[in-house]
């Protein structure tokens, strides 16, 4: 298993795993038949952006019911370390390694989870970024990069992911989206979503688009609108940071989930969304300056009664309750838009 698990991550990431030593020493005796095996008698669970914060507790507790957990990240050194302290727990769980800013690499995490497990019990869209990384303005696919790991990526691996999940007797989808829920804009002429081509760029404003502000980029910190249920404890200026790219991001996966649950109705597929918990002490918080308000236990006991209890399909959650999400969510055109466009984007039939 452990050559199995090191060759596709090498195959994903190379250059990071190459760089990063296993960590388990004596944790690679297993052999892939002994995980082959051990799998098979568990319920599968991928968790992509298990490798740190609210991710990485639910990866955990999944094991801890008895799951075979697939874990998913980019940094093969922290994905690997908890695999290690899985298995050293008497469980099963692998790491395979994608960008979701590179959506030949959602393809390839993909085809490795359909080629190594004949069924997929439980889908966690969890991966997330706040912001893109310095110096990223487009994805090498041409796209904003926000959207693209947050949704798009997310959007593709579901759709690839279906028959495994479909083969499962109960199978759970849960998007982890946000209060932070601004409106898609769905207008060829500005679209946001992707890479300006040169043609496209008026000459006059050359200047202006040869050096993007924040508003070009669409990062302004334009307050994503208020959901339905408030969201208390989010002052204007923790708002403010949360950018626009984000809530559209957030919003669109609430979208998917409302999409997707209509569409496998009468399956054994439940679909639904939530907001996990308000600033949790994660990088992706820490990184954007906000003071923590709240834990990624907190965030994961939201999640996991998603997975674990009577919930339905088709929801959307504030924490622990059913809520209402921004109005577009329930707009079945937007959806179908979004559909539309996605399925453009990540290259899929029409
Ligand atoms: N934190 C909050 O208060 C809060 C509130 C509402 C919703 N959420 C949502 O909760 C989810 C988890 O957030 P978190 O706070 O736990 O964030 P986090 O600690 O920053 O963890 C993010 C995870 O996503 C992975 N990731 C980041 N960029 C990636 C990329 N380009 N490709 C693949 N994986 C990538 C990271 O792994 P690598 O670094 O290994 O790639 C990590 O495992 C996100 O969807 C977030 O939007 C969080």
């Amino acid at each position: 298993m452990l050559v199995g698990v090191l060759a596709a991550a090498v195959f994903l990431v190379g250059p990071i795993l190459a760089s990063a030593a296993y960590p388990g020493g004596g944790k690679g005796q297993l052999s892939a038949q002994d995980i082959g095996e051990e799998w098979a008698e568990r319920p599968v669970a991928l968790v992509t952006g298990s490798t740190g914060g609210m991710g990485r507790e639910i990866a955990w507790r999944l094991h801890e019911l008895g799951y075979h957990v697939i874990v998913h990240g980019r940094s093969a050194q922290r994905g690997l370390a908890l695999v290690d302290e899985i298995l050293e727990a008497g469980g099963s769980a692998t790491f395979h390694a994608a960008d979701f800013t590179s959506l030949d690499q959602v393809r390839s995490l993909a085809m490795t989870v359909v080629a190594g497990y004949d069924r997929l019990d439980i889908l966690v869209n969890n991966a997330g970024i706040g912001s893109a990384e310095d110096g990223m303005e487009w994805t090498d696919d041409g796209l904003e990069p926000v959207f693209q790991v947050n949704y798009l990526s997310h959007f593709l691996l579901t759709e690839l992911l279906l028959p495994r999940l479909r083969a499962a007797p109960e199978a759970r989808i849960v998007n982890v989206a946000s209060l932070a829920q601004a409106p898609l804009v769905f207008d060829d002429e500005e679209p946001w979503w992707k890479e300006p081509e040169e043609e496209e760029i008026d000459p006059e404003e050359q200047e202006s688009a040869d050096t993007p502000t924040a508003t070009d980029r669409g990062t302004e910190p334009e307050s994503p609108q208020e959901p339905a249920d408030g969201d208390e404890g989010v002052g204007e200026e923790d708002e403010a940071r949360i950018g626009l790219p984000y809530a559209r991001s957030k919003l669109a996966q609430i979208l998917h989930a409302f999409d997707l649950a209509e569409e496998l109705e009468g399956t054994s597929i439940q679909v639904n969304a939530l907001h996990p918990a308000t600033f949790m002490d994660t990088y992706m918080v820490e990184r954007a300056g906000i003071e923590p308000q709240a834990t990624v236990e907190e965030g994961a006991d939201a999640v996991m009664q998603l997975l674990t209890g009577e919930v339905g399909s088709g929801g959307y959650f504030n924490q622990m309750e059913p809520a209402e999400a921004h109005e577009q969510a329930y707009d079945r055109e937007a959806r179908r838009q979004l559909r539309e466009l996605s399925r453009h984007l990540a290259g899929l039939d029409p």
